[in-house]
């Protein structure tokens, strides 16, 4: 097999994406990644072997220009929220277009360059059966879009699906720490669901060390950190780290679907009903961590406290004002 010498990495400005390529270039990669807005991946500019290239990926045209050249392609494109679809559309546009359209344009893509590696970057929670495809849009529209990868006979793929992902620089401990820092108290969704946290580094290395590993292709991992927590528990974790905590109140069942129903029209929305029918289903894997992806991870606990010793959490809103999110 030829060795990966320079890599495509869609959705490498992203919060997984910048740690994915910096760990890439570490290891001497060459790395190519496109965004929408150049100014978004302006922190990847100043790494050495990174080509920042502001395109749009809709167009076919666009992703074979940019696979021309590369050995592997490492796909992170998502998002979080997305609205409703109209009439025969079951995902919505933003989740379409993100999570099925674009992992189908992608393969042909490979297909057409003959570019045969692809690891695709799907959720913890999609489901594998075909008669229920998960609670949630946001989960049906990635399985639809691991359905188009693994359709392809002529890709060695790999699809990972994390837990939630953390790290200093993260959007889910971060936004609950910035909540307590600003409220008297969290009104909390789900507070009972449960994840099974992974840090971003930890992730960054299973991808980096499963693209030239014959062993991985064709094959779907869960990708988790060592320890299973309730949504309160996390919550809990980032007041305390952050330096603001402040009590919890579990929202009962129908009042958490009207307050997420009001926070989904905020330009952006701390949470969605989609993002709730995702928590009705536990985050967490049923399968030890398999040892092919070649990474033993640290704990929350451990990383934790670190991560907002040294105000990050404050800087979080500006980062995200920054970057238009
Ligand atoms: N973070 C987590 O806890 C977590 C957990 C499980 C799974 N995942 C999955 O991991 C992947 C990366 O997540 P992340 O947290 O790093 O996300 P992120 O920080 O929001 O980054 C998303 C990336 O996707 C790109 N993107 C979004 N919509 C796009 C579109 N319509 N067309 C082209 N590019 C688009 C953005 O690029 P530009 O804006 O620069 O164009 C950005 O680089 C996603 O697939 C996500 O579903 C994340």
């Amino acid at each position: 097999m030829k060795k990966t010498h320079r890599i495509l990495v869609l959705g490498g400005s992203g919060f997984i994406g910048t740690h994915v390529v910096s760990q890439l270039t570490a290891r001497g990669l060459r790395v190519v990644v496109p965004t929408r807005h150049r100014e978004r991946a302006r922190h990847l500019i100043v790494l050495p072997t990174v080509d920042v290239i502001e395109t749009r990926l809709g167009s076919t045209g666009a992703l074979d220009d940019l696979i021309s050249g590369c050995d592997a392609v490492i796909n992170l494109v998502g998002v979080l929220h997305g609205q409703p679809g109209g009439p025969g559309d079951p995902f919505g546009a933003e989740f379409r277009r993100a999570h099925v359209d674009l992992p189908e344009t992608i393969v042909r893509a490979c297909e057409r360059s003959g570019v045969r590696r692809l690891v695709h970057v799907s959720a913890l929670g999609v489901s594998d059966d075909p008669a229920n495809r998960g609670p949630s849009r946001y989960l049906r529209s990635k399985a639809a879009g691991e359905a188009h990868i693994r359709q392809s006979a002529d890709l060695d793929w790999t699809i990972l699906r994390p837990s939630v992902v953390f790290g200093a620089d993260d959007a889910f401990l971060n936004l609950f720490a910035s909540m307590q820092r600003r409220l008297p108290l969290v009104p909390l969704a789900r507070p009972d669901a449960t994840f099974q946290p992974i840090w971003v580094e930890d992730l960054a290395r299973a991808i980096v060390n499963l693209i030239d590993k014959p062993t991985t292709f064709g094959k779907t991992y869960d990708l988790v950190g060592p320890e299973v927590f309730t949504l309160r528990e996390l919550v809990r974790m980032a007041g305390t780290w952050s330096g603001h905590p402040r009590p919890i109140i579990g929202l009962p069942s129908g009042i958490d679907r009207m307050v997420a129903g009001i926070m989904e029209m905020a330009p952006i929305p701390p949470m969605t009903i989609d993002n709730l029918d995702s928590m009705s289903v536990d985050n967490v894997s049923s399968q030890p961590l398999s040892p092919e992806l070649g990474i033993s991870p640290s704990s929350l606990r451990t990383i934790g406290p670190a991560m907002f010793g040294g105000g990050n959490e404050r800087r979080y809103g500006e980062w995200r004002e920054q970057a238009h999110r």
